[in-house]
């Protein structure tokens, strides 16, 4: 009886991964990144990465200090590193060939930004970069100090003081 239902377990793994095996090797699953997510695909994917800010990302607060001078510097870090992909102050409308044929499209920040995260998960964002996702990471190139003052200018992205708001008026992708 028991080895009976052992079986029947393994006949089960075995036929599933036989069925996986075969939609991969027949070209069922997209490979395209010009397509749309499939509902399960975009569901695992914000999940992990939930899951994962919850329990891995570093509480706050910055221990960059909020001043013009390092919002701007966080400014010029943006402009080189992630208006690519990213956009500028206008959005949308700003967004670039290379967001445009990313999958999937990175978010334009001016447009739909990250104010309301906490500022850890940001940073574990760029230190990390998003499995799943043309987003990569960041820690081998900046430093800590680099990634907290990226996750202090996007914080207050739609707040600027004035110095720091025709700064970013002047990035350019
Ligand atoms: C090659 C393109 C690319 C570059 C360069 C890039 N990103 Fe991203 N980024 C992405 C993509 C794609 C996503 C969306 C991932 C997803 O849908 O989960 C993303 C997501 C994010 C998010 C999360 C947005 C949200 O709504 O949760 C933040 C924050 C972010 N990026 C910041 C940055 C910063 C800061 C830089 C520069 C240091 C940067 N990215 C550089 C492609 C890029």
């Amino acid at each position: 009886m028991f080895k009976g239902f052992v079986l029947g377990v393994v006949a089960v793994i075995v036929v599933t991964a036989a069925c996986a095996y075969i939609v991969l090797v027949t070209g069922t699953v997209p490979a395209a990144a010009n397509g749309k997510p499939l509902p399960l695909e975009a569901w695992a994917a914000r999940t992990s990465l939930r899951a994962t800010l919850a329990k891995n990302a570093p509480a706050g607060p910055n221990p960059v200090p909020l001043t013009d001078a390092n919002l701007i510097a966080g400014i010029g870090l943006y402009g080189q590193h992630c208006a690519i992909c990213h956009g500028t102050a206008k959005g949308d409308e700003s967004a670039s060939p290379v967001a445009k044929g990313e999958y999937p499209t990175p978010p334009q920040l001016a447009s739909d930004g990250v104010e309301d995260d906490p500022e850890g998960w940001t940073v574990w964002k760029l230190e990390n970069g998003i499995r799943w996702s043309g987003m990569p990471a960041w820690k081998a190139t900046l430093s800590s100090e680099q990634i907290w003052t990226l996750a202090l200018f996007l914080k207050h992205m739609d707040k600027l003081p004035p110095a720091a708001e025709q700064a970013w008026q002047q990035v350019r992708n």
